[in-house]
């Protein structure tokens, strides 16, 4: 990834919990990575770390005071959005969490995120049970629908020494998340005016008007993807079966039911410059389908089921020839065992050019959860993404693909 922060400036603003000695690692990144930070502390993060040592790592006076005589005008706080490229929060408490979600202004800090014009990344640190708080999780998703990206919280061991979600994510994470964010959504969208196609979601096999065969996506990975290409500038085709989540904004939706739809969908959707494909699909079909609800026999008989093949969408789009072809064809495997293994063997057999494996065993809770682990697979060979949210997995793979299409360009 190009140097994106050489000469990005960054207000950080930084409230009072145990984690505030994290933003000083977050400052040292963005300063070796060549960007200039502007912090701000709360009256409470002073507590825990000194203006005085914010100021001297940031090269740049820690500033905490609405009215601060010695800067010489009283719009000092419009000034700093104004001047920033970027607003990160980071410890965000559980109470700046709520000041923002309630626009409140009672501080630099929170006058600041209420002056805002700029993206806000926020990193949530709070106990478990304050993170988990019904309060603390309608404020978030205000602050969502307010346009605010939030990194982590990572679960693990509490300073306080519970266990769970609401430790703040790691400098190293939340840095990553800068560097995306002047990558990704920079002045000039990286993804405009290109044309991606999204297959999402399960799909549905009719065994008879009431019965059908599926699976357990969610459609919330491929939903996140479309959400991120969008943010990044694309056009988005989102072609999907059933899924728990609704498609993002701004997406042109063909809803489908079977493999076959899918199939019929995506041919006509194309030609694009990248294909996705996210759907868990159905393998097979029932070869007939019963235009009545299948009796039970009075001998209490099952009745067998004779299934036949569905089309392969992914392979049939990456066998296309060039011309109609995407530049860039991307499947997915989901897996429960030997996930590697069983994904590299499917990488050669589906001729895509990158191919996203996860484990979707019970026990990682990736069917229906908000996080998965991928195991990333292209020519190159094949490397392991970290545990992350969903919406990073989307970001990451946003990322890549206009890194992709910025050098085939
Ligand atoms: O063969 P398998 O279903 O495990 O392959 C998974 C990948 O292939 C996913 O990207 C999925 O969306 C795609 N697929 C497809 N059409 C099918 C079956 C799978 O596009 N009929």
């Amino acid at each position: 990834m190009p140097n994106m922060l050489a000469g990005r400036k960054i207000l950080l603003i930084i409230t009072g919990g145990i984690a505030a000695f994290k933003a000083i690692d977050i400052i040292r990144l963005i300063k070796k990575a060549g960007g200039e930070v502007q912090p701000i502390l709360t009256a409470s993060a002073q507590e825990f770390v000194t203006p005085l040592t914010a100021g001297t790592i940031a090269g740049n006076e820690a500033l905490s005071e609405l009215f601060d005589l010695t800067r010489e005008s009283d719009i000092g706080h419009i000034e700093l959005v104004r001047d920033a490229d970027l607003i990160v929060v980071a410890p965000c408490t559980a109470n700046f969490m709520a000041k923002m979600a309630n626009g409140l202004a009672d501080d630099l800090a929170s006058t600041a995120i209420l002056a805002r014009d700029k993206h806000v990344i926020v990193a949530p640190a709070m106990n478990v049970k304050m993170w988990s708080a019904g309060p603390t999780q309608r404020n978030l998703n205000l602050i969502v629908e307010d346009g605010m990206q939030i990194v982590g919280p990572d679960e693990g061991e509490m300073a306080c020494g519970e266990f769970g979600p609401g430790r703040m994510a790691e400098p190293e994470t939340v840095f990553a998340a800068i560097e995306d964010y002047f990558y990704t959504f920079g002045e000039n969208l990286p993804l405009k005016g290109k044309r991606i196609l999204i297959t999402s979601g399960a799909t549905r096999e009719p065994l008879d008007p009431v019965r059908y065969l599926t699976n357990a996506s969610s459609g919330k990975q491929g939903t996140a993807i479309a959400a991120a290409l969008r943010a990044a500038g694309a056009e988005i085709e989102f072609v999907t079966g059933a899924a728990e989540v609704p498609p993002p904004n701004g997406v042109n939706v063909t809803q489908i039911t079977t493999a076959q739809d899918m199939y019929d969908a995506v041919h006509e959707a194309l030609p694009c410059d990248v294909a996705i494909f996210c759907a868990a699909v159905s393998d097979w079909r029932p070869k007939e389908v019963g235009s009545k609800k299948i009796k039970k026999t009075g001998d209490g008989e099952a009745p067998s089921l004779e299934m036949v093949l569905n089309p392969d969408i992914l392979k049939s789009v990456a066998a296309l020839e060039p011309g109609e072809r995407p530049a860039l064809v991307i499947g997915f495997a989901a897996e429960t065992d030997n996930v590697t293994e069983h994904a590299r063997a499917k990488y050669e057999r589906k001729g895509c050019d990158w191919l996203l494996a996860n484990d979707v065993s019970a026990k990682t809770g990736t069917f229906g959860g908000d996080s998965n682990a991928i195991v990333f697979f292209d020519d190159q060979g094949h490397h392991e993404w970290p545990q992350m949210s969903k919406a990073e997995v989307g970001q990451k793979l946003a990322n890549r693909i206009a890194s992709f299409l910025k050098q085939s360009d």
